[in-house]
């Protein structure tokens, strides 16, 4: 058992509304996610020792944002932004999280800001295939995301014998509850049908399939255990956190019915919060839906469902709030948005806000174990 100076707790949110911001400026935005996340752990700049801002960000307007977002926010302690692709805010979470652990910082914040419409949807797309393999996929085939997705997406149906109208049901469900999310992108439910007649974006995948292009910021003020227990009465500790990498080059994976290195995390991360798998341990997961294949392997890939089974979780309706397994209770990536760098700390955001109770009416999970996992 860790004692409370070993720990790390989250004892402030912010999160910025998501969606196209053309009224804002970047650290504007960024500003949008920090001052809440300061007021609600009742601080000012000084008393932050070290922060740290995910962002993918080639395509806008700041380059430096860790730098920019800090002088906009009255930010003087050290600083770091951290890239990661998709996982660039866990990468920010993650490293905040550390400087705590290595004993250099008492008291942390790790944001996350993405401004994508900064640039033309088809410079993004692009940009975001390049995060894949660049001389042998996206010089030579184009490759793009909806593209890889569409792989998986592919080969996913046809192995377990499962339909798009399936897929479409993660997009009915990231609706609902987008609808419910003050913050979300997409306000407003939706069903398979409109799901079915949306566009194709890359074969089986419809635009109805795919997370948008966002802007978007979000922050959570860490602290020590034994600061934090003094801080706030519902501190929310991170019990562990478990990073993989794998291939960029999707031709040199064995398998496209899931992400190995997603398996390898979650491991790390059940391990090192003393616990064999996910069990029946968790009130809640965020999972990385960007496409909703992505959702259903995760599923598979958390543990929450064995191979191949992902599918029947959501013909059952068992992750949505009052299922077995309730998941992306906020609306996902598909309603909410995916701000890239934004979204890992959204999702923490999106756990601290559950596990204290004070989700909006209508998405609020039942709370029992006192646990969510995100992925
Ligand atoms: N879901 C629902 N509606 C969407 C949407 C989505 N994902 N994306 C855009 N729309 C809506 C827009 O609001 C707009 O509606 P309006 O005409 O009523 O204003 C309309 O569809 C067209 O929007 P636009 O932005 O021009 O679409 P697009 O065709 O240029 O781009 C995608 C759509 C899906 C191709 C693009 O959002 C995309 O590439 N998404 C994936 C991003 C990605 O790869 N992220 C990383 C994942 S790992």
């Amino acid at each position: 058992m860790k004692s409370d100076d070993e720990r790390v707790a989250i004892v402030g949110v912010g999160h910025s509304r998501f969606g196209k911001r053309l009224d804002v400026s970047m650290n504007e935005l960024g500003w949008e996610a920090i001052r809440p996340a300061l007021q609600d752990a009742d601080i000012v700049q000084k008393d932050i020792d070290f922060y740290s801002v995910g962002n993918f960000g080639y395509w806008s307007e700041e380059i430096l944002p860790a730098v920019t977002i800090g002088e906009y926010a009255g930010l003087t302690c050290g600083s770091l932004k951290t890239e990661a692709a998709c996982a660039s805010g866990s990468a920010s979470l993650k490293i905040a999280m550390d400087s705590i652990l290595s004993g250099t910082a008492r008291i942390a914040m790790a944001m996350g800001i993405e401004k994508m419409y900064n640039s033309p949807n088809g410079t993004i797309i692009e940009l975001i295939g390049r995060a894949g393999n660049y001389f042998w996929e996206f010089e030579n085939f184009g490759m793009t995301f909806p593209g890889y997705y569409a792989l998986y997406a592919t080969k996913y149906l046809d192995a377990y014998n499962a339909r798009e109208e399936d897929l479409c049901e993660a997009a009915v469900k990231a609706h609902h509850y987008g609808s419910l999310n003050p913050y979300a992108q997409f306000q407003k439910e939706t069903t398979v049908e409109e799901c079915m007649k949306s566009k194709y974006v890359s074969r089986p995948l419809k635009l109805m399939d795919s997370s948008p292009i966002t802007d978007g910021a979000a922050a959570v003020i860490l602290a020590r255990g034994d600061i934090a227990k003094k801080m706030t009465d519902t501190p929310i500790y991170i019990e562990s956190q478990g990073t993989a990498t794998g291939t960029a080059y999707i031709g040199r994976r064995d398998e496209y019915t899931g992400l190995e290195a997603s398996r390898r995390a979650a491991d790390i991360a059940f391990r090192g919060a003393g616990l064999s798998g996910v069990g029946s341990n968790f009130d809640l997961f965020e999972v990385h839906d960007c496409f909703t294949i992505a959702e259903v392997m995760a599923y598979e890939d958390l543990g929450i469902a064995k191979k191949g089974e992902g599918i029947n979780l959501l013909r059952g309706k068992q992750t949505y709030r009052d299922g077995k397994y309730p998941v992306n209770l906020d609306g996902g990536l598909k309603s909410k948005g995916h701000p890239i760098g934004a979204t890992g700390i959204s999702q923490a955001v999106e756990i601290t806000k559950q596990l204290r109770g004070e989700a909006e009416k209508g998405r609020q999970a039942d709370i029992k174990k006192g646990r969510g996992a995100a992925a």
